[in-house]
């Protein structure tokens, strides 16, 4: 019997961290006012209940793959590299309308990027923090020498502008980085998990196999429902609030630091009632600043925590090369932590 040879394999691991960051926000600015002319609710509900002042909503004919490729742009200008020097491309979306097939090769061509791997990955709310964790890896372990890595959502695609419980939350957006080789180490470890039982606390509403019969109904006339993102706001809110602070924790002790040594923290902008719950709870010292991006941006899903940190880095709150502790957390449920080093 012959022997196997053995496989040629990368023998070290090297380190990782994000090489530029870059967000884009679609132009129309949408009021809590427009939002109310669809539900039964207040400009001063909404902003008491999730600190929402606006949102931006993305033109009709602009796509996830328009917003991602302007958000690409400005990451890979920052990070001082050619499209051609990507090998690897992650897309956290959910609001991509095309089951298959994924973003992530169209925004490839849009970009001019020839034949990189690349996929989109279904981790909503966490989407982002899931995907800078798999590029860590990729860079660490030789896969990849530069991954791009967007979260992008067309959320105003998916939410029934009459729903009381969700119409009011969400907004579009992209924010996009590009993840490469580093001398030190600039991705800690990601604490992450899902709870799957919890499958229907944020869902789509149908499948889109349900609609299905609808459709080949004979002589139907009437409009199919759209299936819609819905959520349980409460048992959402109470899971985020109670477990979400124990894993940032955990992911700071993971990174072997602690709060004194933040630049910035980053949650998933999901509330702004949740994001002071965090705070609360992580006992954060007064001298670290907080991404409060949700008053103007809404809730973007996976585009809300890179879109949080360039609003920072930007405006100077945060401090380029300061480490940032950022969490995302949404519909699964999935939830995934790391501290990372700015770019
Ligand atoms: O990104 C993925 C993760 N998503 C989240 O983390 C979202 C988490 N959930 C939330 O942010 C909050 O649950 C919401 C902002 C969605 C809702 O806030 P809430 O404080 O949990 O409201 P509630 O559902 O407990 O409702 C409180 C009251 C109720 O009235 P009563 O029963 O106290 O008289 C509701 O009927 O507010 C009423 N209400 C509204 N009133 C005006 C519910 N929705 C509305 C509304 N406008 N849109």
């Amino acid at each position: 019997m012959s022997t196997s040879p053995t496989l040629a394999a990368p023998t070290t691991l090297r380190h990782a961290r994000i090489l530029g960051l870059g967000g884009y926000r679609p132009e129309r600015v949408v009021t809590n006012e427009e939002i109310c002319r669809y539900i039964d609710s207040s400009d001063e509900w909404i902003q008491q209940r999730s600190g929402i002042v606006t949102r931006r909503f993305a033109r009709e004919d602009e796509s996830v793959i328009d917003m991602a490729e302007a958000a690409s742009r400005q990451a890979l200008d920052r990070a001082g590299l050619e499209a051609g020097q990507i090998d690897a491309i992650l897309v956290a979306t959910v609001s991509h309308p095309y089951q298959t097939p994924a973003a992530a090769p169209s925004l490839a061509v849009r970009l001019g990027i020839t034949d990189p791997a690349a996929i989109d990955i279904s981790a909503a709310c966490a989407g982002y923090c899931y995907a800078i964790s798999l590029a860590n890896d990729m860079v660490r372990a030789g896969t990849a020498d530069h991954v791009l890595v967007v979260g992008v959502e067309k959320l105003s695609d998916f939410t029934d502008k009459h729903d009381r419980g969700s119409a009011f939350i969400f907004g579009d957006g992209a924010g996009a980085a590009v993840v490469g080789v580093s001398d030190t180490p600039g991705i800690g470890p990601t604490v992450w998990g899902s709870l799957g039982d919890k499958y229907d606390a944020i869902t789509q509403r149908e499948a889109w196999t349900d609609l299905r019969p609808a459709m080949e109904e004979p002589g139907r006339t009437e409009a199919i429902s759209w299936p819609s993102f819905v959520m349980q706001g409460q048992t959402v809110f109470r899971w985020a609030v109670f477990s979400m602070a124990p894993v940032a924790k955990r992911a700071m002790e993971a990174a072997g630091i602690t709060s004194a040594d933040l630049g910035a923290f980053v949650p998933h902008q999901a509330n702004m009632r949740i994001t002071d719950a965090m705070v609360k709870a992580l006992d954060l010292p007064e001298h670290v600043p907080v991404a409060r991006d949700i008053a103007e941006t809404g809730n973007t899903s996976a585009a809300s925590v890179p879109l949080a940190m360039s609003r920072m880095l930007d405006e100077g709150e945060a401090p380029h090369g300061g480490l940032a502790l950022q969490i995302g957390f949404g519909a699964g449920l999935v939830y995934a932590a790391q501290v990372v080093v700015m770019p």
